[in-house]
């Protein structure tokens, strides 16, 4: 094998996307999938490539300490790829805690052990960090997030967040860790949590569930087709230049009503019912507190220097992860059974 990669939080949405794309793309790398299989972590987001020659899974802490000293000290990684991390606004809103240490605590002993065993030869190695649009804050109706946006993360997600990326930086000006960093807007598509907006409405209106709109829904973010991120995780990680971070997004963006009301119409049509009918389901709930108002990213100097773009018009995407979902009843109904309906209730029924 020419390197051995660790990518950490492969078996989540983004990350088994990216484990994919290189199990597939690069027969001549080992890659080394370390993941602790929370509730957001599922195996059988990886079930066609489990058994690659150039594939291994390692159930693993990023917090715990000699665990990932050891980890790398066996496998002498050329190249880190982390994504793991606590990923829900909502959930770090009511249990920060785990957000702090996985996502800050974890991202250390990471970049710790990393520097013991590149030290003496830092040349070729990469520790790349994917990191969120939120760190920057809330837009108002003008303007971009870019690379030079002063900080400003307003829940405890993109403070963990924040924080995490102010250390990968901190690494690198203090001990020369080679790193690369990048900051993507709002991924959706196949095999995505349905904790999250575009998952969670396509199973409701799925199940003639209402469907939850946060506030008044004039919320804006910026949608990306999750594998056009991992293309540009790829990107980054072979053609990025040390030290750089780079934004990402699909230049795409959509109040959570408006987004909510194609969907619906979309599903009207997969699933033979009159348009308009799923419509009905939507039901405004109570605002998320701190509800940022509107992400949008620049991605301009990625799609400049590196050559990136979306290959993906959102509708067609949108129409792609809802076929993914109605194909793909038993993942949505193994996902969605047990610790899930706590989870619902306590978001959704009783706040
Ligand atoms: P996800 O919640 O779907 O997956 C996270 C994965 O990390 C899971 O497999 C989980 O088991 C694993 N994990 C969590 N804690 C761990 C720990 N302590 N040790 C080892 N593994 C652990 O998240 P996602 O949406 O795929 O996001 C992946 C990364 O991309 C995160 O760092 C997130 O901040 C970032 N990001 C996400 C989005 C988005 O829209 N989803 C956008 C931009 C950036
Ligand atoms: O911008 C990148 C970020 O996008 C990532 O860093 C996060 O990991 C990812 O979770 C996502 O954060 P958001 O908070 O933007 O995503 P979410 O899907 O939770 O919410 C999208 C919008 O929809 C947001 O304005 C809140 C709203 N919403 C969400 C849910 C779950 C609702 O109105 N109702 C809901 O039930």
């Amino acid at each position: 094998m020419q390197k051995t990669i660790l990518i950490t939080g492969g078996a989540g949405f983004i990350g088994s996307h990216v484990v994919r794309l290189f199990v597939n793309k690069y027969p001549n790398y080992k890659i080394v999938n370390l993941d602790k299989l929370t509730y957001a972590g599922n195996l059988e987001n990886l079930t066609d490539v489990a058994n690659a020659p150039n594939y291994e899974f390692v159930k693993g802490d990023i917090i715990d300490v000699e665990f990932i000293n050891s980890l790398f000290e066996k496998y002498k990684f050329d190249g880190v790829l982390h994504l793991a991390a606590e990923s829900h606004v909502d959930r770090s809103i009511s249990d920060p805690g785990a957000f702090i240490n996985t996502n800050i605590l974890g991202t250390v002993n990471l970049l710790n052990a990393a520097r013991a065993i590149w030290q003496d030869n830092l040349g070729d190695k990469r520790f790349y960090h994917i990191s969120t649009d939120e760190v920057y804050g809330s837009l108002g109706s003008e303007g971009f997030f870019t690379e030079e946006t002063a900080y400003d993360p307003r829940s405890p997600y993109s403070a963990s967040k924040a924080s995490s990326d102010h250390l990968v930086r901190a690494y690198m000006h203090t001990y020369k860790l080679p790193v690369v960093l990048t900051n993507c807007s709002n991924n959706y598509g196949a095999n995505q949590f349905p904790e999250k907006l575009i998952p969670l409405a396509i199973n409701n209106i799925k199940n003639n569930k209402a469907i939850p709109i946060y506030g008044k829904g004039e919320n804006i973010r910026d949608w990306l087709f999750v594998n056009d991120h991992a293309n540009a995780i790829d990107l980054v990680f072979h053609k990025g230049k040390n030290g750089e971070t780079y934004n990402i997004g699909g230049n795409n963006e959509w109040t959570n009503i408006d987004l909510i009301h194609k969907l619906c119409e979309i599903m009207d049509s997969k699933l033979g019912r009159k348009q308009g009918e799923s419509a009905k389901l939507i039901t405004f709930v109570k605002d998320r507190a701190g509800h940022d108002m509107r992400y949008a990213i620049d991605s301009s100097k990625i799609q400049k220097e590196l050559g990136w773009k979306p290959s993906l018009q959102f509708e067609e995407g949108l129409e792609k992860t809802v076929d993914w979902y109605l194909e793909n009843e038993n993942w949505i109904n193994n996902i969605t059974s047990g610790k899930y309906a706590e989870y619902y209730d306590n978001q959704y029924n009783k706040r």
